[in-house]
């Protein structure tokens, strides 16, 4: 079954202010545009090359002894791995028995150099059963080369050798890592080089633990494919990606600068996290293609529903009106509760309710008051969590925004936002090469 995306709290009558005819229309000859762009001149990203799941595959007997795999990447590095572990694998599977888990491995995923994380993890691991995947497309990433450091510390204390317990996935020829494996001899997988970080979940980058989680990845690939060539129609009534951009770019236009994704499943949290990395490192830039200043980008915020129902909603239905509110809702969940009777009638219309139908009653009631109060929103609906739906939304929303970059003109698949906080933080480091002195400030407010 595909995704179901429902656009209608968009646009008006439903929402007063909401997206009118006459909007849809003054774009819409760009988005197609966008579309055809997208097929003549297909990103790698959407191409789905079939050796890249072969590559992984290869490497499956090897993977199979190992009760636990631990990746080590950050950003678009790590973010795909996170979320394909947590939407596709039970919440508590790091904690279930190699029976439970049926004999597939547990996987951590390390993407931060924050002591007390890389700690928990080391804490909860035996280096004799451990995979390190190592995984950067530069090869260089500081926080990265941190963790390979101490990871392959741990392996030769433990007098293992770093070759059988590492595993490198970088780019084909380039950077450090792939200097290692040439001089070392580990064993390796390759990043596309024309596939840019964020964008290599579906690349041996996501393929790798998520194969060795027992996650079909070739299901996964199959929904993904389907949406790539939804993503080609150029009726955008037939192509959820061209929507969301359509209907996000105007809205950005209206002033709406900040795009939510509120996720009614615990396990589909991460799956936000990486819609959020996508969304603000792909269309937040200071120039567009022309080399003049826009500063566009559309922030995006993650929420948890029912959870942020007590954070945030309060804020959404009355505070400013600068947001597009995404819902993603699951029909049906892998586990069920039902609530008991209580004997008690404050309690009686919860006896015998399913949980989830107290939860999916709850995204239907936040949405609808949101457009109650005229606040854009719309509705990505999975009737289930499976690799083949999450291969869609991996899909459909890198196409949107590929096509959301068009529509803004600027470069989606650069980052150069973030290199001077790198070069500055490799001088504190004391890197060869890397100078910055920390500018005195004139005016100083410190506060202890
Ligand atoms: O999307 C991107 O390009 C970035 O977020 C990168 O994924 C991130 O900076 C990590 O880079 P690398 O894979 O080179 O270590």
């Amino acid at each position: 079954m595909s995704l179901k995306f429902d656009f209608s709290n968009l646009f008006e009558p439903n929402i007063s202010g909401g997206l009118t005819d006459e909007d849809v229309k003054s774009v819409e000859e760009r988005v197609t545009s966008a579309v055809r762009n997208f097929v003549e001149n297909t990103p790698d990203f959407a191409k789905l090359d079939r050796s890249w799941i072969d590559s992984v595959k290869s490497l499956e007997d090897w993977i199979i002894n190992f009760d636990t795999v631990v990746v080590l990447g950050i950003g678009g590095s790590g973010l795909g791995n996170l979320a394909l572990h947590y939407s596709l694998r039970p919440l508590n599977w790091n904690e279930m028995t190699r029976e439970e888990r049926n004999g597939y491995a547990r996987v951590f995923v390390v993407d931060n150099v924050d002591p007390d994380l890389m700690s928990s993890v080391l804490d909860r691991i035996d280096p004799k059963t451990t995979l390190f995947n190592v995984i950067s497309k530069s090869g260089s990433t500081a926080e990265v080369m941190a963790t390979y450091s101490i990871a392959r510390g741990i392996l030769e204390a433990y007098g293992l050798d770093p070759r059988e317990h590492m595993l490198i996935t970088t780019d084909p020829e380039k950077g450090f890592l792939r200097k290692l494996v040439k001089e070392e001899g580990f064993r390796s997988l390759e990043v596309p080089p024309g596939v840019g970080g964020r964008f290599s979940v579906l690349t041996p980058v996501g393929l790798l633990s998520a194969m060795a989680e027992g996650i079909d990845i070739d299901e996964l690939y199959e929904g993904a494919k389907n949406a790539f060539e939804k993503s080609m129609k150029e009726n955008i009534f037939e192509n959820p990606a061209a929507m969301i951009a359509l209907t996000h770019y105007l809205y950005l236009k209206k002033g709406k600068s900040i795009s939510v994704m509120m996720a009614y499943s615990n396990r589909m949290i991460y799956l936000v996290d990486w819609y959020r990395q996508l969304w603000a490192e792909s269309l937040g830039k200071r120039y567009n293609l022309r080399g003049e200043e826009v500063f566009t980008g559309q922030t995006p915020v993650k929420a948890l529903g029912a959870t942020d129902q007590h954070s945030q909603i309060q804020l959404y239905n009355e505070g400013p009106n600068d947001k597009v509110i995404t819902f993603l809702r699951v029909e049906n969940f892998d586990r069920e509760i039902v609530i008991p009777e209580t004997g008690r009638t404050e309690l009686s219309y919860l006896a015998r309710k399913k949980l989830s139908e107290l939860l999916l009653a709850e995204q239907t009631g936040t949405e609808e008051a949101l457009r109650e109060n005229n606040r854009p929103n719309m509705r990505v609906t999975f009737d289930r969590l499976t690799p083949y739906n999450i291969g869609q939304f991996f899909a459909y929303y890198e196409a949107a925004t590929a096509f959301m970059g068009y529509l803004l003109e600027i470069n989606p698949f650069d980052q150069p936002g973030v290199e001077l906080g790198k070069k500055i933080t490799f001088a504190l480091m004391g890197r060869e090469g890397h100078t910055y002195e920390i500018k005195e400030k004139s005016k100083k407010v410190i506060i202890e």
